[in-house]
């Protein structure tokens, strides 16, 4: 079975060789360490460097978390949360929250937000439950997830005291530096390293997103294979015109220069919105920047088409979609016949829901194309680990060599500094006082 489709006819792109020339030259870039950012290149061969000692000892860790708790708390932000979030929401039943009973613990996230009520919530929420953390800074200085670090580690060792917490508190961040690491050598909680030179929105598969995945049940292994495979059928020999990932990064590198400015990923699905969040991310930091960069959105269809759907038909026409499209899916669901009809839906009568899910899309797709809006459609065979791990690599190749082709460094995020200096200055940080002058006379 294939690991995906990628159609991008109806783009309506016709592939300059200067472009083919360029994807070559990036994705060859990728594997030679030779670009910008190139210390950040840990991610390009990663699924094919984790071994079966590496998942032995994530499952090991997640089976003792299992064992302890019945609710794992998951505090990150960004690369640090987005990819165990999008692949936990994918391969959960999306109402998992209204059983009785649970075959895995419940992880929820914390850290990816400064609100008082959710981290109030949460809290609140979890009392009835047994408890464990694991906390995601590659930093290990993030203020967000320190903040809800320091509330729940005092939460836990309150609880459970302090020896107790320590077990049921797993660290993951830099091998050396940082606070985190600091805090978890004083400690004493069990520690997991995301590698120096693989970026936070490149970490998914790493620790940063397999020992959450672990927990939550998911089949670490598989989902790796899946992303080992893509790994291998987009390597630096595979030429441009078979390579998907290259294929991918060519059309919306040509739909940007056209003056396609704005992608939006949607999906028939609605568990893979989280995906399209981490995607968002992914592209949005990794290409965004000197003036640059394709602004990526994101839609859930077919709820979307009643919201955004008029804006995408006929609004700016500076918009391009990618539909992420499932051949499978998992259960089956028919239309019943109804004897009044007065919905004068009988005609459906029969057919599965993912029929008439497919018939929208097609429809939709057509639509979109009629009003000036490019299509791509990436089909993976169906919601699993191996197709979810495939989707994963897939993107993030494509991103090292969309960017590449535009002509940033797709492994830096210096943007995003700016907004926490202005917080520390309005916060009265130590060490900010002239900043702390300077913004309040702003105000
Ligand atoms: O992609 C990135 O590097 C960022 O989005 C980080 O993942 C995010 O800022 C969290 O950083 P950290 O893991 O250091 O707390």
């Amino acid at each position: 079975m294939s690991l995906m489709k990628l159609e991008t006819a109806k783009s309506g792109v016709v592939i300059s060789e200067e472009m083919k020339a360029a994807a070559a030259a990036a994705n060859t870039l990728l594997h030679t360490g030779e670009g910008a950012g190139n210390d950040f290149l840990g991610w390009v061969n990663l699924p094919s460097s984790i071994d079966n000692e590496q998942i032995a000892a994530i499952e090991a860790q997640a089976a003792k978390l299992r064992a302890k708790a019945d609710v794992v708390i998951c505090i990150g932000i960004g690369g640090s949360y987005l990819g165990a979030k999008a692949v936990i929401d994918a391969m959960s039943n999306s109402f998992e929250f209204l059983k009785k009973k649970h075959d895995n613990p419940t992880v929820v996230f914390a850290g990816q937000n400064i609100s008082e009520d959710y981290t109030y919530e949460l809290l609140d929420a979890v009392k009835d439950y047994s408890v464990a953390a694991i906390v995601i800074s590659k930093s290990g200085t993030t203020t967000e997830p320190a903040i809800a670090f320091r509330l729940i580690k005092s939460y836990l060792e309150e609880r459970y005291g302090k020896e107790e917490a320590a077990e049921r508190i797993v660290a993951i961040t830099d091998q050396a530096r940082g606070a985190l690491k600091t805090l978890s050598t004083n400690e004493g909680y069990p520690t997991f390293v995301i590698p120096d030179n693989v970026g936070g929105r490149f970490s998914v598969l790493t620790p940063v997103g397999l020992l959450p995945l672990a927990v939550a049940g998911i089949d670490i292994k598989a989902l790796v294979a899946g992303a080992q495979a893509m790994e291998q059928a987009t390597g630096a020999d595979v030429p441009v015109e078979e390579n998907l990932a290259a294929q991918y990064a060519i059309v919306r590198n040509e739909l940007y220069k056209a003056g396609k400015k704005v992608e939006i990923l949607g999906s028939y699905e609605p568990k893979l919105l989280y995906i399209a969040e981490w995607w968002k991310q992914l592209y949005g930091e990794s290409e965004g920047k000197d003036g640059l960069g394709i602004f990526p959105a994101s839609v859930t269809l077919t709820a979307d088409l009643h919201s955004m759907g008029q804006y995408i038909q006929e609004g700016e026409r500076t918009l391009f979609e990618t539909i992420i499209s499932v051949a499978e899916s998992k259960y089956e669901v028919k239309v019943e016949a109804d004897e009044a009809n007065l919905d004068g839906l009988n005609f459906l009568t029969g057919k599965r829901l993912s029929n008439i899910n497919k018939m929208a899309e097609l429809g939709v797709q057509l639509a979109h194309i009629d009003g000036g809006v490019p299509q791509l459609r990436i089909e993976i065979p169906a919601i699993n680990e191996t197709s979810i791990g495939a989707l994963i690599y897939f993107f993030e190749k494509a991103c090292g060599i969309s960017g590449y082709i535009l002509g940033v460094n797709p492994f830096n995020q210096p943007g995003v500094e700016a907004y926490k200096k202005n917080m520390f200055a309005l916060l009265d940080k130590p060490g900010y006082e002239e900043e702390s002058k300077a913004i309040k006379a702003r105000l």
